[in-house]
């Protein structure tokens, strides 16, 4: 299938559109810039730009449509900038699908329209299911509500081919090596501290998962993802205790009920994508983690004597992704239950440093960042404090060339 993935140099963009090309899939690439990546054909184009959706599909006339581009951290940018551009610019990509007859159109939503950024948010049953009532706390939550509905509007006017998934906190492959997640700190330090994790009830998702999610999605039958949203997350709970042990100290809100989430249940039931499209997860932390240790154990001998790897941000200078990644997998190896190294560190693996990536989150000047300051950078926080970063809407001014192929 001919698969364009709007995003596709994003986090969760490359290794979707590198794992729909693993798949057999014929993946084309839409972003404002290139992230060299293996078997996708990357166009650079700015969506955003008047009539850049439409004539990129009329270009590429492709079967089937993925859209990730947007702004994905929630206030990373004004508050009323997250929500015109997310919504304006899922309608435009949306409704240009709807007029190139693409098959099949997929839109990025997120877990956090259920409201739990709140603090008055209260869980109204657990585990949470896609018939929880919502109650979106900020406007990147509001955002995707609208993008929600607007794909139910598409799907009356094109039955059968618009749906929605809502990916939780979206781990890439090399995070699972060490590199910062979305929040800025490592999966490791997410894990140590559950207080991190619990801003979004310990949700999570590997990156390479979500492809085949979208594969099981783009092969259901029509019936099965009509204007339907599915929760993509995976078995288990980014935590390394029981949610049952966790919830009254980190999650209150989850209420009692979360007292049936023991061993390592997740908050968010995947049964509805298990049961409609047949897809589950295949990859879980623990074993990932494991693998990601035995990976980078041969570089051990290179440290200098004395040094460390995983000394917590205390040398002077920014370190580099390759040795934030050895330091922290092997940390979080150390400090996760043991389980087999022998996952498959699966067929495809995303640009070790990618577009765009900030590589200096986790050493800022000052040192660490603070608990505070990671949970307000995260995926349905509470209100920030500081400048907003309006990079994601700014950087655009050479990416209009709609169609220009660059990679
Ligand atoms: N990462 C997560 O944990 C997570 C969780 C839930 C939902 N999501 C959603 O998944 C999607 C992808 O998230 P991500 O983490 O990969 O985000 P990201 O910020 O890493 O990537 C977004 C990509 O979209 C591109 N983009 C933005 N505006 C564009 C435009 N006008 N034209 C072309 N390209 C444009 C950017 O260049 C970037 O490569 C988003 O819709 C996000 O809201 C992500």
């Amino acid at each position: 299938m001919r698969v364009a993935v709007t995003g596709s140099s994003g986090r969760l963009g490359r290794s979707l559109a590198t794992g729909l090309a693993a798949l057999g899939h014929e993946v084309v690439g839409l972003d404002r810039a290139p992230a060299g990546l293996v078997g996708v054909d990357e166009r650079t184009v700015d969506l955003a730009a008047p009539g850049a959706a439409v004539a990129a599909l009329a270009d590429l006339r492709p079967d089937a449509l993925v859209h990730l581009a947007g702004i994905a951290v929630p206030f990373s940018a004004p508050e009323r900038d997250i929500l015109l551009t997310n919504t304006a610019l899922a309608h435009d990509v949306l409704a240009a699908a709807a007029s190139a007859g693409v098959g099949r159109v997929l839109a990025a939503s997120s877990p956090t329209p259920v409201g739990y950024s709140s603090p008055a948010w209260r869980a109204a049953a657990v585990p949470i299911d896609e018939t929880h009532p919502l109650a979106p706390a900020n406007a990147y939550a509001l955002s995707k509500v609208v993008i929600e509905e607007t794909v139910r509007m598409f799907a009356r006017t094109a039955p059968g081919a618009f749906g929605f998934f809502r990916p939780c906190y979206v781990i890439s492959p090399e995070e699972w090596a060490g590199a910062p997640t979305q929040q800025g700190h490592t999966v490791a330090e997410r894990l140590a501290d559950p207080a991190l994790a619990a801003v979004s009830l310990f949700n999570y998702v590997d990156a390479r998962d979500v492809a085949g999610f979208v594969d099981a999605w783009l092969a259901a039958p029509a019936d099965a993802i009509d204007g339907e949203g599915f929760f993509v997350g995976a078995a288990d709970a980014l935590a390394e205790r029981p949610v049952a042990e966790l919830w009254r100290e980190f999650a209150p809100a989850l209420g009692p009920a979360a007292d049936d989430l023991g061993g390592t249940a997740p908050v968010f039931s995947i049964a509805k994508a298990r049961d409609r499209l047949g897809w589950s997860p295949t990859r879980d932390w623990r074993s990932e983690l494991a693998a990601a240790a035995a990976a980078s154990a041969p570089a051990a001998p290179a440290t200098p004597t004395g040094a460390r790897l995983d000394d917590g941000c205390a040398a002077s200078s920014p370190r580099t992704r390759r040795e934030s990644a050895h330091s922290a997998a092997g940390t979080a190896a150390a400090a996760s239950e043991p389980t087999a190294a022998t996952a498959s560190a699966g067929t495809a693996v995303a640009p070790a440093v990618p577009t765009g990536a900030r590589i200096g989150d986790e050493c800022a000047p000052s040192g660490p960042r603070t608990r505070r300051e990671s949970a307000h950078s995260a995926d349905g926080e509470p209100a920030p404090t500081g400048p907003a970063d309006t990079s994601t809407i700014t950087a655009t001014t050479t990416a209009t060339n709609t169609g220009t192929r660059t990679a």
